[in-house]
């Protein structure tokens, strides 16, 4: 536990974030080679988003690389009903350092979050299938409002 430290995503440490995404997606780490060649890119796109105001990223640390992340999103609300909400977008550890406590370090980036921005409240979903994320979001404080069908529209869907 004491080599777990969070950290906000930037773009000075995004690259630490693009090896994770390609370790999430892959099933294996980036080699030492991959790593330097990945660092010549430019990721403006990802830079963009993180400099927006709007998201906010952040992740463990451990021996020099992330290990897991936790994708929030702030969303403006206009009329005197609300302040606006966040919206915890993503979730995960790397499976080999799961039930460490790593995804608990990350959610509690969230209340803090929350103040600094004066959100009304955060908002996320889980997966009915996923009973195990649902237990750590209700230790959070997380409590399911009713029961909702998650609807989605993606481009993909028009494919066929
Ligand atoms: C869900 C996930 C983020 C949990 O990450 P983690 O780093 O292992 O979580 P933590 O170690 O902080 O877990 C804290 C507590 O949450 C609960 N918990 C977490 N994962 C659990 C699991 N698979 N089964 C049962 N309880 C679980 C436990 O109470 C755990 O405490 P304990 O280990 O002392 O019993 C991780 O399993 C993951 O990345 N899964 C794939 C992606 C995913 O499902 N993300 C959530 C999408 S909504």
């Amino acid at each position: 536990m004491s080599d777990f430290w969070v950290v906000q995503v930037t773009r000075k440490n995004y690259h630490l974030f693009d090896d994770m995404v390609f370790w999430r997606q892959q099933g294996r780490e980036r080699t030492a080679a991959e790593k330097q060649s990945s660092r010549e890119g430019q990721y403006l796109d990802a830079w963009g988003a993180l400099d927006s105001g709007h998201l906010f990223v952040y992740a463990v640390q451990s021996s020099g690389r992330f290990v897991g992340w936790i994708s929030i999103v702030f969303m403006p609300k206009v009329g005197p009903w609300s302040k606006g909400v966040l919206y915890v977008d993503e979730l995960w550890t790397a499976p080999d350092y799961r039930r460490q406590g790593v995804a608990s370090l990350l959610l509690a980036k969230v209340r803090p979050l929350q103040a600094q921005l004066q959100a009304a409240g955060v908002r996320l979903y889980v997966g009915a299938d996923n009973p195990g994320a649902r237990k750590l979001y209700e230790s959070f404080g997380f409590r399911a409002r009713n029961a909702a069908i998650f609807m989605e529209y993606e481009d993909a869907d028009q494919d066929g």
